[in-house]
């Protein structure tokens, strides 16, 4: 009989596709089968996120809960970004945990489960040729890592240190990948690297950067459509823009991440752009893609910024008018050169978020309510207890329709006929 795996993720979609490759693997090699019942696992995991000190706190606390409740001789992993950046330390405050496995250290994750106290953390390891087993949580669209870790160095990032340097993956095994989801029903394609746009700059003796990439992806037979996390701002040139407004293959909503509106505190993050050039970048999506929607990512209270920098921010959201905003007060995180700078205090850093959610709401209302009447093409996948289904237009609206599980997997034309602040109704035309 099988043994069960309980696998919890944390954080961000890199993480997502690196617990398929965890289950994938643990079913090929150990034949475990994943259940969402923690007390019936022979093995827990949980895939971590260090991003920001509360997913960290998080664990610990979630650990011990994990240790009390557990079946008789299960055992317990921790993987991911917090795995990478505390290691051994994690198994001495928590010496019921019997192995730790780094989020640039998957491919070990089928040795590491045999050895009590294996802790494989090496953020230089080079795993971009390993050929991981097939797992996928969703028939409808399929996550591929397109290149691991990170080349910057933002000020306020514990990411370099945790998924190491960047190393873009070779575009045939990309390619190999994509006919592999293709075939196996998959329409839509999520791109993943922590700087898309900045994919194959190590390549030295052709010209192949993510806009080829991106070409030869809407090529393969089977891809409908194509989306990608997260781009950067500094790289987003027109070559890039052209491509993302032309192609029809490619999805439009677009990420581009903030952090921060004014160009001092931009400085201070190491971001390598400017405020005029954000506006700039995002005015020339808007020209060329009519109707595209645009996230980002913002930090309030980075250290240092003045009320004067925080007004530069909320300038930026009242001109771009943001459709999404993943907003987070800034963490200090060890070992960054942020958390040696002068913090803001802490009320202060909660008022402004507060300031910037209800900016941002107001605008989601507006955006959203301009879309009753409009009609999108919506690609199926999720259908709920209470008999609607769920599934996104091109430009990422989520959309919920009346219907049958005929829908499921479907791109069929839906009209809009109500808005909320997150999500809308509609009808199948
Ligand atoms: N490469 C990705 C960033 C990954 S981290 C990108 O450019 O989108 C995801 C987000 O977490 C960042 O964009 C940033 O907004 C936020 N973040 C990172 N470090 C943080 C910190 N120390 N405090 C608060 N938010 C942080
Ligand atoms: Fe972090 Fe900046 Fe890289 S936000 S992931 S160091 S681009």
């Amino acid at each position: 009989m099988s043994k069960k795996l309980f696998i919890e993720t944390l954080g961000c979609a890199m993480n997502e596709r690196d617990t398929e490759h965890i289950i994938a693997e643990l079913n090929k090699h150990h034949d475990y089968e994943s259940t969402s019942d923690l007390k019936d696992a022979d093995l827990i995991i949980i895939n971590t996120c260090s991003v920001r000190e509360k997913p960290v706190q998080k664990l610990f606390s979630e650990l011990g809960q994990f240790n009390k409740v557990k079946k008789e001789g299960a055992k317990i992993g921790v993987c991911g970004c917090t795995a990478s950046h505390l290691g051994k330390e994690i198994i001495k405050r928590a010496p019921y945990v019997d192995f730790v496995v780094g989020a640039r250290n998957v491919s070990k994750i089928s040795q590491a489960v045999l050895k009590k106290g294996t802790v494989e953390i090496d953020i230089n390891y080079d795993e971009t040729g390993y050929e991981f087993s097939e797992y996928r949580n969703s028939g409808f669209k399929a996550s591929i890592n397109i290149s691991l870790g990170c080349d910057k160095s933002c000020t306020f990032c514990i990411v370099p240190a945790t998924r190491g340097d960047e190393i873009s993956i070779p575009s045939d095994i990309i390619l190999k990948e994509v006919q592999k989801a293709v075939h196996s029903g998959a329409k839509e394609i999520f791109l993943l690297g922590q700087n898309v746009n900045n994919y194959g700059k190590e390549f030295k003796e052709e010209k192949y950067n993510f806009t080829k990439l991106l070409q030869d992806i809407s090529n393969v037979d089977g891809v409908e459509r194509i989306r990608f996390t997260s781009p950067h701002p500094l790289h987003m040139d027109d070559e890039f823009i052209e491509e993302f407004a032309s192609n029809p293959k490619i999805c439009k909503s677009i990420h581009v991440p903030l952090q921060s509106g004014s160009t001092e505190i931009l400085k201070a993050m190491k971001r390598g752009y400017t405020k005029e050039w954000f506006l700039n970048r995002c005015q020339k999506i808007k020209d060329l893609v009519p109707n595209v929607r645009i996230s980002t990512d913002i930090i309030v209270a980075f250290p240092g910024e003045s009320t004067e920098d925080f007004n530069d921010t909320i300038d930026i959201v009242n001109k771009v008018k943001f459709d999404q905003i993943f907003n987070f007060k800034y963490s200090p995180r060890p070992n960054t050169p942020a958390q040696f700078m002068e913090q803001v205090p802490s009320e202060i850093a909660s008022e402004r978020l507060t300031d910037l959610i209800e900016l941002h709401k107001t605008h989601q209302d507006e955006l959203m309510a301009a879309q009753v009447g409009s009609i999108h093409k919506v690609y199926f996948e999720d259908l709920k207890p209470n008999g609607e289904i769920m599934g996104f237009s091109d430009n990422y609206l989520q959309i919920f329709v009346t219907g049958s599980e005929e829908l499921l997997g479907k791109i069929v034309d839906v009209k809009i006929t109500k808005a909320s602040r997150t999500s809308l109704k509609g009808e199948v035309l």
